[in-house]
């Protein structure tokens, strides 16, 4: 094999589910559904499916069509009949370590069924949309299940995104319940959910109540008749008792989950309920290989994909016990992630790139002081790993014993899609191959496959379970954006080059879209929010290399009339984003120009500014107006 190689040890194959690599794929290269099915058997379904893939209306593709099935029964009841009914399921830490909470699978379903009865006592029934805000608490976990279990569409929305966001993905979903906490704690500070809540109602018609879990407990205003404590909520007879779980058709929808793309508002990512549990629960199988004797850690946010799929439904599908921590990897001191580890014990360790650059600039004093050998798994996930800190990863959490699963996938993906499993070969920046039944394709402009070495579109060429359904009320959006442009084959909107041991290189989003930290967000947001203030004419936000954060966003501002640039107002635009849109979507730096770069029909020419701002050729001008 080409360039660096790191081999998997005896003991990795040993004990994976998957020992023959080679002998899978193949498989489920020759019988695709064959694989799917075999997967989906492996799980509870009320009545079986009548058909594992129905693709007679492409690219609207349907999956286990006639299976009667719910997502939450497979995550909690069924775990209820076996020994796992006093297994952990989750284990969760404060902040501020001061507090710690833990549920077997039978608390777990106490907790489930208990929020599952507040919620339909609110007056949700199936198929109404509930959006969930909060802080990585247990009750998170609990609202997205409960929801679940009653048929119930959750759209979570990250802690991280405030009023503006907040505001445009509630009145699109037209919830009728929001679920908050009344505050979260971000390095020792606090978040003020509950408020950016209330800011963000005062236009959404469609919201009748908010339940408010108490997390932090400072005051904050409640609004007669729609503010509802959770506490009070439970100490209702209503909320008592066991709940019944909604027979659902494996094609329901399960959620909603907002994401960015190229232009416009986000995008509402629609995953069902049957595709998505099977996808979740095998990729998390053979990837991670969890089993019952594994403590499970995905630092991933419950807001984005990778909590969906692996902090909650993917772990729980497969009874294994989660690990769930409400801060972030250096507060109090850089060592807070470590530590965890060795207290709990953590066997499998998930994590993003931006995290694992942030704690090497600490340097290896602070994980040394740790006994980290229970881990005998580590993940990546969010944004291309560079190979140092892939191979500090390694070496120094790792102890060179364990394998890194580099998994990429996306928010539309559901699951992994490009990803090792413990016995295959790793390339440090490398997410090696497809996962078993999928294929890829790196092409030019006209859809060309391009050769082995090049740089490329990244394709998929396979339908699988969990991928998307449509975009919520976008059906048109949905074929435009992924299915137009390459017929028959799913665009990515990455780019990517395959190496000669035919291993994936992603190299990054082709589009307008910014992973900061890994956090997916688009300069079309960045630029709605800085157009609300009153001094902005025009913007144009670009994404720039980042030591840490991997991007981050610069903007270029054009200011109205009468407005003068200066480095106040600069820091005053920064801080305008963060209070809009979120604060991590604050720019890295505001800069000011007279008269943004365009193309003859009025487009901003972000390429030439992101030249500009690199020191780079600007390249081919002629399309730039005069
Ligand atoms: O550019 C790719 C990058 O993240 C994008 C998807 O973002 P999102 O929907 O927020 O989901 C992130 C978590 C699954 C992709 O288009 N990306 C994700 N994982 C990787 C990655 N880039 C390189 N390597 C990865 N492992």
């Amino acid at each position: 094999m080409e360039g660096e190689v790191f081999y998997p040890s005896q003991d990795a194959i040993a004990n994976s589910y998957v020992r023959d690599w080679e002998a899978l794929a193949e498989s489920a290269r020759k019988n695709l559904q064959g694989f799917w099915a075999e997967r989906a058997s492996e799980l509870f379904w009320f009545k079986k499916w009548d058909k594992v893939l129905d693709d007679s209306n492409k690219p609207f593709y349907r999956w286990f069509d006639g299976g009667k099935v719910n997502i939450a029964y497979n995550c909690v009841d069924v775990h209820l009949q076996t020994f796992r009914k006093n297994k952990l399921a989750l284990i969760w830490e404060a902040e501020d370590g001061k507090s710690e909470r833990t549920f077997s699978y039978y608390a777990l379903n106490r907790e489930v069924c208990r929020m599952a009865n507040i919620i339909k006592a609110m007056g949700i029934e199936k198929g109404d949309r509930v959006t969930i805000y909060m802080g990585r608490i247990p009750e998170i976990v609990f609202a997205m299940l409960a929801c679940a279990k009653i048929g119930a569409i959750h759209s979570v929305i990250f802690g991280g995104f405030s009023v503006d966001a907040l505001h445009e993905r509630i009145s699109d979903s037209e919830s009728k319940l929001i679920i908050t906490c009344d505050g979260s704690m971000q390095n020792g500070k606090l978040v003020e959910l509950k408020r950016i809540v209330d800011e963000s109602l005062r236009h959404c018609p469609t919201v009748e109540n908010v339940i408010v879990v108490k997390r932090t407990g400072h005051e904050i205003p409640m609004e007669g008749g729609r503010d509802h404590w959770f506490h009070d909520l439970c100490a209702l007879p209503i909320a008592n008792g066991k709940c019944s779980t909604e027979v659902m058709d494996a094609e329901d929808p399960l959620f909603i989950l907002y994401t960015s793309g190229s232009t416009g508002k986000p995008k509402a990512i629609l995953h069902t309920h049957g595709g998505y549990m099977v996808g979740t629960y095998a990729t998390l199988k053979y990837v991670f290989d969890v089993n019952d004797e594994d403590r499970f850690w995905c630092t991933a946010d419950p807001g984005w994909i990778t909590g969906h799929s692996y902090l909650v439904y993917g772990p729980f599908l497969n009874g294994a016990t989660v690990f769930m921590f409400e801060g972030g990897p250096s507060y109090p001191y850089p060592n807070r992630w470590w530590q965890l580890i060795e207290r709990f014990g953590i066997t499998i360790f998930y994590t993003a790139p931006t995290a694992i650059r942030a704690l090497m600039r600490f340097g290896e004093a602070w994980p040394n002081k740790h006994d980290l050998s229970s881990l005998r798994l580590l993940g990546s996930v969010g944004e291309p790993i560079n190979p140092e800190a892939w191979k500090w990863f390694h070496h120094v959490i790792g102890k060179d014993r364990c394998p890194i699963m580099d998994t990429w996938w996306q928010t539309e993906t559901g699951a992994f899609m490009i990803t090792p499993t413990p016995v295959v070969p790793l390339k440090p920046g490398s997410g090696t191959r497809p996962f078993f039944g999928q294929e890829a394709e790196i092409v030019d402009e006209e859809g060309n496959p391009v050769p082995d070495g090049q740089e490329g579109f990244l394709l998929l060429k396979n339908p699988w379970p969990s991928m998307m359904r449509t975009i919520y009320k976008d059906p048109d959006r949905y074929i435009e954006t992924y299915w137009k442009k390459y017929p028959g084959k799913y665009m990515t909107g990455d780019s990517a080059r395959r190496d000669k041991d035919g291993y994936y290189w992603i190299i990054g989003r082709v589009d307008d879209v910014i992973k900061v930290s890994g956090h997916r967000l688009g300069t079309a947001e960045v630029e709605s929010a800085l157009i609300t203030h009153p001094a902005v004419a025009e913007s144009a936000a670009i994404g720039l290399p980042h030591e840490v954060k991997g991007q981050a966003i610069y903007c270029i501002v054009q200011l109205k009339p009468g407005f003068a640039p200066g480095e106040d107002l600069g820091e005053e635009l920064r801080q305008h984003v963060a209070h809009h849109l979120g604060p991590i979507a604050r720019p890295e730096e505001v800069s000011f120009i007279d008269k943004l770069p365009k193309t003859r029909s009025g487009k901003i020419m972000r390429r030439v500014l992101k030249a500009r701002a690199q020191g780079l050729p600007e390249g081919d001008l002629s399309t730039l107006e005069e």
